[in-house]
């Protein structure tokens, strides 16, 4: 959801600021405009709808533009259609103050009236334009671009990560954030902004997270922080462990294929952290074994994929842990009004740490008194920050929209608290326990044997392109994976699919099996398959077209489903990690085939910063 960058020092600021929206493409986006300011502080703007490229193109790839200190965008639409008028930067009248905003000013109508009472006109359906011109009317009641800055805060309502160039201080920037992403970065040649890391890592490993309402100045000479009353404040800078080309392609045809392909990887990763020497170690989350002990249930809460990796994580912790436990969708949960007993531990799982509703949910919890634990990929985001305790998966940058190894991760990081909790509460025999962490660390060798079936896959993905519709189902976990695959295909193949329990299906929905619907049963839990395949046999006998996807030790499958796919067998409880795989590769080449773009499909953004 809209990307912003700035830079401002020793060279030439338009092609460093295009170069880096281009590593923010991933965030979802209709248009973008970048401005350019010279060295007596005249502001250039050039913005268009569409993609990056023609942005590129109007500017020679931003040689056109020439100033060493600006800012760009690329927005995702919420005030007003895609088009150019709309695109940010937006200005005041005179041009002489310019900015981009990532973010939604819940209170614009109001302050766009007390504007326009104060004879301001707008040219945009923006909140943007209203923001920039409230900074406007602030830095000429106060004449300090700080204390316009701060007025600014002030007097809005919603989220925001704005970034200005006033006309009277040429090479600086002044920027503000809250709930909404902006890192900074430092080098000897100059100073850089971003919605994020992967934009300006190119240049610089030294980066500052910034907190809500930290107001910050860049310029060729350094970076200063202040607060809301203009007092300058100290923060350290990150430095960054991974490099530019964990954020590239890398030679693969997509990020998503790419990133299907590091799970093996990233599922090691994650689970050597925590666990070595066959110990299981999770002192980094600061909750001691008499706290865990002391639990009275648990929720889980998150958005989309992060939400169904809460479903798997239902399963797998009242079975291991014996402990009560809700799954709540975060835009649902945040406005409910739950009733709590103070002994809950509320786990909000995000790959992004941004996500505006599963934010919400957290800080709502926070105020009712309630513990919070954040599964969390990005390092120093929000609700990382935001949260009592925290535990980073180790999955690197997540370029594709369509999420694949972050999930993995995160069910990772669900299974060893599981396992935790199960110990410490003694509710798994030592025995078993030993098992379990074994068969966590042989995921990974698992994952790659299940990434072996891409060819067979990719066969049938074309044999199914013309598909209408396509219904997930499974019972237990299998539902579980059932819903996270509907999604991923829908997202990015944008086939209509539907997840179901398969005990639901007869229920209402086998009235819409026609011939040749294609149904895909999953068939990981040994109890279950029975009852499953029953289900299935329902569907193909109104004429669906069946293919199962099953263990490789998995008995009682009619030979008259039209498919059968094995993969490598594991714990019951850890069965979500191999499956999937093999879905994400399904959803990837049906959307390769029907020619969508698989990385930024069409309305969705990667991080979901407004509700
Ligand atoms: C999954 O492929 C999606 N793009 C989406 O559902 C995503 O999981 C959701 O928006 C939550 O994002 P988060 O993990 O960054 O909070």
């Amino acid at each position: 959801m809209c990307g912003i960058v700035g830079f401002t020092g020793g060279k030439q600021a338009a092609p460093v600021i295009l170069d880096g929206l281009t590593k923010l493409e991933y965030r979802g986006y209709d248009s973008a405009g970048v401005a350019v300011s010279d060295k007596d502080g005249t502001i250039d703007i050039v913005k268009a709808k569409g993609k990056l490229k023609v942005l590129g193109d109007l500017t020679d790839g931003g040689k056109k533009l020439k100033g060493l200190c600006g800012i760009g965008h690329t927005r995702w639409a919420t005030h007003g259609e895609p088009s150019e008028n709309n695109a940010h930067p937006h200005c005041n009248d005179e041009k002489t103050i310019v900015a981009v905003h990532n973010g939604i000013i819940e209170n614009f109508t109001p302050l766009k009236e007390k504007l326009m009472r104060r004879g301001y006109t707008f040219y945009s359906e923006t909140d943007t334009e209203v923001a920039t011109k409230l900074v406007d009317y602030y830095y000429k009641k106060y004449g300090e671009p700080l204390r316009a800055i701060s007025e600014f805060a002030l007097h809005v309502r919603g989220s925001y990560a704005l970034a200005v160039l006033f006309k009277d201080y040429p090479g600086k920037i002044f920027a503000i954030r809250k709930d909404s992403p902006m890192v900074i970065g430092y080098t000897d040649g100059g100073a850089y902004l971003a919605s994020d890391v992967p934009a300006i890592l190119k240049y610089t490993r030294n980066i500052y997270y910034t907190d809500n309402h930290d107001i910050v100045l860049l310029s060729e000479k350094g970076v200063t922080f202040y607060n809301l009353d203009r007092e300058e404040i100290k923060k350290d800078a990150t430095v960054i462990s991974w490099d530019a080309e964990a954020a590239e392609k890398g030679g693969w045809e997509h990020f998503m294929l790419k990133e299907i392909h590091e799970q093996p990887e990233v599922v090691k990763n994650t689970v050597n952290y925590f666990l070595h020497d066959g110990k299981l170690d999770l002192s980094e989350l600061n909750l001691s074994e008499e706290y865990l002990k002391d639990i009275g249930s648990i929720i889980i809460t998150g958005c989309g994929s992060a939400y169904h990796v809460g479903v798997v994580a239902q399963y797998v912790l009242e079975d291991l842990a014996r402990i009560p436990v809700r799954v709540e969708i975060a835009s649902e949960f945040r406005y409910r009004k739950p009733v709590l007993s103070g002994k809950e531990l509320v786990i909000v799982i995000s790959q992004s740490g941004e996500t505006a509703d599963s934010l919400a949910a957290l800080r709502e919890m926070k105020q009712n008194g309630v513990k919070t634990l954040a599964i969390v990929n990005v390092l120093g985001s929000s609700i990382a920050r935001e949260a009592d305790s925290v535990f980073y998966t180790k999955a690197g940058p997540e370029i594709s929209v369509a999420t694949t190894k972050a999930y993995s991760a995160q069910l990772i990081a669900m299974y060893l608290i599981a396992l935790k909790l199960a110990k410490v509460r003694g509710a798994v025999a030592g025995e078993y326990y030993a098992t379990l962490k074994k068969e966590l660390t042989l995921l990974p060798e698992k994952i790659e044997k299940t990434l072996a079936l891409k060819e067979e896959v990719q066969k049938f993905a074309s044999q199914m392109m013309d598909k209408k519709d396509v219904f997930f189902i499974g019972r237990g976990i299998d539902y579980a994976v059932s819903i996270e695959s509907s999604l991923k295909l829908k997202e990015i193949s944008y086939i209509h699919s539907e997840a179901y329990a398969a005990g639901e299906l007869k229920h209402g929905t086998i009235s819409l099996i026609e011939d040749g619907t294609l149904v895909l049963g999953i068939l990981t839990q040994k109890n279950l398959i029975e009852k499953t395949v029953s289900n299935l046999v329902e569907t193909a006998s109104r004429g669906a077209y069946v293919a199962v996807l099953a263990s490789e030790k998995a008995e009682g499958i009619p030979e008259k489903f039209e498919r059968i796919f094995r993969i490598p067998e594991t714990d019951e409880h850890f069965f979500a990690s191999l499956a999937v795989i093999a879905m994400q590769l399904f959803a990837y080449y049906l959307s390769v085939l029907r020619g969508n773009d698989v990385d930024k499909p069409r309305n969705l953004a990667k991080s979901v910063t407004v509700e």
